[in-house]
């Protein structure tokens, strides 16, 4: 079963953003994670395509971008174009949802679909077996630093009965105040990936802070509980 960890690289020091893509790529995480802002969607404006062009440079695993911004539907190219690997996009921006992820896939990256933490799950029963990945915001987006919402453990369980349903392999991501005291029991509930900000790039050492995450995920029971 697929376990990665995807650091956010909103938590690194942008004034040394090369040194910390670097620690990514020497450390066990598995994905990098960019967290695109418009200041519309979400009430916070991060950073766009010439910073993402620059990170492809350097990185040296996926990039899983994730975009908070409204009618993505304009720069799926542009994105594909500056180095995305994953694209996500919010269930709530997209007014013809299925197209978008069709196009997504068609540019050759992989579509992924995200909910904010009051869209139920349900509201992907449609469009579950086109997409690759389905992102459960277990914060309400816009800032790093935020507390874990504890509901989103029955979400997960949720879209996890909604892939096997629908027989498909999509794979579930989580993102949002993931830090050592719950990845364990994310990991064990069927999360394949965790995106980790703050508690990476605050860490004393954020490689040992991965390696640790990493560990988390070698549980054998599939849930705890
Ligand atoms: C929130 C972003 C997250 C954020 C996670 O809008 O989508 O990716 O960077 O940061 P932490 O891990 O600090 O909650
Ligand atoms: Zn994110």
């Amino acid at each position: 079963m697929t376990r990665f960890i995807a650091p956010s690289i909103l938590a690194a020091d942008f004034a040394n953003l090369g040194r910390d893509i670097e620690m990514v790529n020497a450390s066990e995480a598995d994905w990098f994670h960019l967290d695109i802002m418009d200041g519309v969607f979400v009430p916070n404006i991060s950073f766009g395509l010439p910073v993402v062009n620059a990170v492809k440079k350097l990185a040296k695993k996926p990039l899983d971008v994730h975009l908070m911004i409204v009618e993505p539907e304009k720069y799926l190219s542009r994105f594909r174009d500056a180095g995305a690997d994953i694209l996500t996009v919010h269930i709530e921006t997209c007014r013809h949802l299925h197209r978008t992820i069709e196009e997504i896939k068609e540019l050759g990256m992989k579509a992924g679909v995200t909910l904010n933490p009051h869209t139920p799950a349900e509201s992907l029963q449609e469009i579950i077996s086109f997409v690759d990945m389905v992102l459960i915001m277990s914060v309400n987006p816009g800032f790093g630093g935020q507390q874990f919402i504890e509901t989103a453990y029955d979400k997960i369980r949720r879209v996890e009965s909604l892939i096997r349903e629908s027989g498909t392999k999509a794979m579930i991501e989580v993102d949002g105040g993931v830090n050592l005291d719950n990845a364990a029991k994310l990991f064990a509930s069927g999360v394949n990936i965790l995106v980790v900000g703050t508690s990476v790039f605050q860490a004393n050492d954020p490689r040992g802070m991965i390696h640790q995450l990493k560990e988390s995920g070698q549980v054998k029971d599939h849930r705890l509980t």
